[in-house]
């Protein structure tokens, strides 16, 4: 039998950030792309996925795969263990006050999804407004604007800056009293701004009015203590954060996930049926019907220990550090401009170069063996704002290196020759 796929099996702590040997427990890292060794740089998309969580996924369908929390077998015992222990890690990596205030959801679409629905269709009516920011991913869009179609509602959009950030007055002047919802991106995929959610959430408090926080990017480039930012909700997907795809998080607090109706009728969200009438589950099974992604939150929860093991604290220091380096490095190409230069930003770069379309720009970069992603980002209306079509982003991650960038800068130099 493989050995059991347990902290023992990450490298000891790093005081340092040593990204040399956080890039070996990446094995997709090792590869070669067109002959050149693979730099990295989509990692707002996705992020790479370490041994660990490779393992812990491959350990859980080796030996303990079954259906969960109906079982009496052991395996069923220990399968609905290590779903619950994933639920634990990642209560603790954002500090929520309750196991149960962690839901276990698709993604991030589908936890804004999820609150649109049973919360917003209950709180929204005719003429009242739902505010949210020109920097939204359309994931925290779309939902809100379905749910004011059907209710005769509107959204209200809080400008932003040339650089990127929020315009403090015109978010303060968006709350009036028709205000039901505030729903914000915490770090921007485009921009990497990352936002004052904790002042917002006190100014929208102070009003009454509930938060919704996008945490797809967030979660993965800051430190998130919900109990500190105070928000309602705070939603992530699991295959940004290191961890797989088809697993996401949708936290919230337990007065309103209780007063919410669940999203979805099946198994497990019920504590009795009859043809009459179900009663439905206490928290978190409520929002999680049938039979979820057992082996995806197994390794989502491996990948939260892999964080808090190699230092998650250092190794958002060390990734600020290559972002700075690859803002000077990026902004020093001739013919570059940087699109997000907002002061408290995270991760992301986005730029655009003069004369040349962007997909350009992608296309010969990865023939240098360096991903990275061209287009509007699901962010329709923000490149709008910025009358452009689209831009490339350089996104990273904690495995990213300046070295990295210096291939990045070197294929930029080959875009500009060629197009210039
Ligand atoms: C800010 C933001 N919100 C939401 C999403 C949607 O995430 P997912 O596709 O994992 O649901 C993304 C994905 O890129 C994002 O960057």
């Amino acid at each position: 039998m493989r050995a059991a796929a347990n902290i023992s099996t990450i490298r000891t702590p790093i005081k340092s950030f040593d990204v040399d040997r956080i890039r070996q427990d990446f094995p997709i890292l090792k590869q070669r792309i067109h002959g050149k060794p693979l730099v990295y740089l989509d990692n707002a998309a996705t992020s790479q996925k370490p041994q660990h969580v490779i393992d812990a996924i491959t350990h859980f369908y080796c030996n303990d795969n079954a259906n969960i929390h109906r079982g009496v077998h052991l395996l069923s015992q220990r399968a609905t263990d290590a779903y619950e222990t994933a639920r634990i890690r990642i209560q603790k990596f954002i500090n929520a006050r309750h196991a149960h205030e962690t839901v276990f959801v698709r993604s991030t679409t589908e936890a804004i999804n999820l609150v649109a629905r049973c919360l917003g269709s209950r709180i929204v009516g005719p003429g009242d407004e739902i505010v949210l920011s020109a920097m939204e991913h359309h994931s925290n869009i779309v939902p809100w604007q379905m749910l004011c179609e059907e209710k005769g509602a509107k959204l209200r959009i809080i400008p932003i800056t040339d650089e990127g950030e929020l315009i403090w007055d015109e978010f303060e002047k968006s709350l009036g009293p028709r205000t039901r919802l505030v729903t914000i991106v915490h770090m921007s995929n485009v921009l990497g701004t990352i936002n004052p959610v904790a002042e917002m959430v006190q100014a929208a408090h102070s009003r009454g009015i509930p938060v919704f926080v996008d945490g797809a990017q967030g979660i993965a480039h800051a430190r998130v203590d919900v109990q500190q930012l105070d928000c309602d909700f705070y939603a992530f997907s699991g295959h940004k954060l290191y961890g797989p795809t088809g697993i996401g998080v949708l936290y919230g607090k337990t007065g309103l996930l209780d007063s919410m109706p669940p999203y979805q009728g099946g198994g497990d969200m019920i504590s009795t049926v009859t043809f009459e009438k179900t009663k439905y589950n206490i928290l978190p099974y409520k929002f999680e019907a049938g039979t979820p992604d057992i082996a995806g939150a197994v390794g989502l929860g491996a990948a939260v220990e892999y964080l808090e093991t190699i230092g998650f604290d250092s190794a958002i220091a060390y990734e600020a550090d290559v972002l700075t380096y690859a803002a000077e490095a990026l902004a020093s190409v001739p013919g570059v401009r940087l699109v997000g230069t907002a002061k408290n930003k995270a991760s992301v770069q986005s730029f655009v170069m003069k004369g040349i379309h962007p997909h350009d720009i992608g296309t010969i970069v990865d023939e240098f063996g360096v991903a990275i992603r061209t287009g509007h980002h699901c962010a329709q209306p923000l490149m709008d704002r910025y009358r452009l079509p689209a831009t490339a982003r350089a996104s990273l991650g904690i495995y990213n290196t300046k070295q990295e960038i210096d291939i990045l800068v070197e294929a930029l130099s080959k875009v500009s020759e060629v197009f210039g």
